[in-house]
């Protein structure tokens, strides 16, 4: 069986009074919760792993290099030193709006792991790869550049999200999800192995709501959810969760 996560990513979102939302999603775990991980600015890392209980909490970003000249970036040491344990690297909106390249992400996800975090590893097509049927291509280009070698089950956990999907309400029908999920644990297995590639948990992001969850979650090799906008309140982040624990 592998791990289920639940993972709200609350991107730049929230000011000390949000951490109301994080004892208010503690009262509403179901009591056969899957791991859930909020991933809130960074700004609140530090009072959220305070209250966040048996919640974990992550950063959404962390800088390739320990320490340094770098005005603005947080190194994974830092990260881990609030009590994070995860850190999301490669969001589309890291990728585009501040042009981080798979080699990027890939020494990010390493300098993830050096801090003892697990790596909450993005990729995701744009709208124009999926209208020209590119979308496996780009996938398959994003895992092989930015996915070290060294990867295990524990320091790691993809998350396909599609771009078009991200924060538009719309959402790919459940045959794609399970087209491109497929894919991805075959190239994980055919490069790490059976063991590992099997073992490695594969989130859906993109729009994922209340309504649509339970639909998602019934793909074999969905383990689960990276949420945006519906994990800021915890009235719609934990019927996600339910309906993840009910998978
Ligand atoms: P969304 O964002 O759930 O608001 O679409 C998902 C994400 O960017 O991780």
């Amino acid at each position: 069986m592998r791990r289920k996560i639940a993972a709200g990513n609350w991107k730049m979102n929230g000011t000390s009074a949000a951490l109301t939302e994080l004892e208010a999603l503690r009262a509403l775990l179901p009591p056969d919760a899957p791991e859930v991980v909020i991933c809130p600015p960074a700004p609140l890392l530090f009072r959220a792993t305070e209250t966040a209980g048996p919640i974990a909490i992550g950063a959404q970003d962390c800088h390739m290099q320990d320490a340094g000249a770098f005005t603005g970036d947080i190194s994974a040491a830092m990260v881990a030193d609030t009590g994070a344990s995860y850190v999301i690297v490669g969001h589309s909106e890291r990728r585009s709006a501040h042009e981080e390249s798979n080699a990027n992400v890939r020494d990010k996800a390493e300098a993830a792991w050096a801090a003892g975090l697990t790596a909450i590893l993005c990729i995701g097509e744009a709208l124009e790869d999926r209208e020209a049927d590119n979308t496996l291509d780009i996938i398959g280009g994003q895992l092989s550049g930015s996915l070290p070698d060294g990867v295990s089950a524990t320091n790691t956990v993809i998350a396909y999200e599609p771009i078009w999907a991200i924060g538009t309400g719309k959402v790919p029908t459940l045959d794609q999800i399970i087209e491109v999920h497929d894919f991805i644990r075959a190239r994980l297995i055919t490069r790490f192995g059976q063991d590992i590639g099997d073992a490695i948990p594969l989130l859906y992001g993109g729009s994922v709501k209340p309504e649509n969850a339970a639909t998602i979650f019934r793909a074999d090799n969905v383990d689960g959810a990276l949420v945006g906008g519906a994990s800021l309140k915890a009235a719609d982040f934990a019927p996600i969760i339910t309906a993840l624990a009910k998978s």
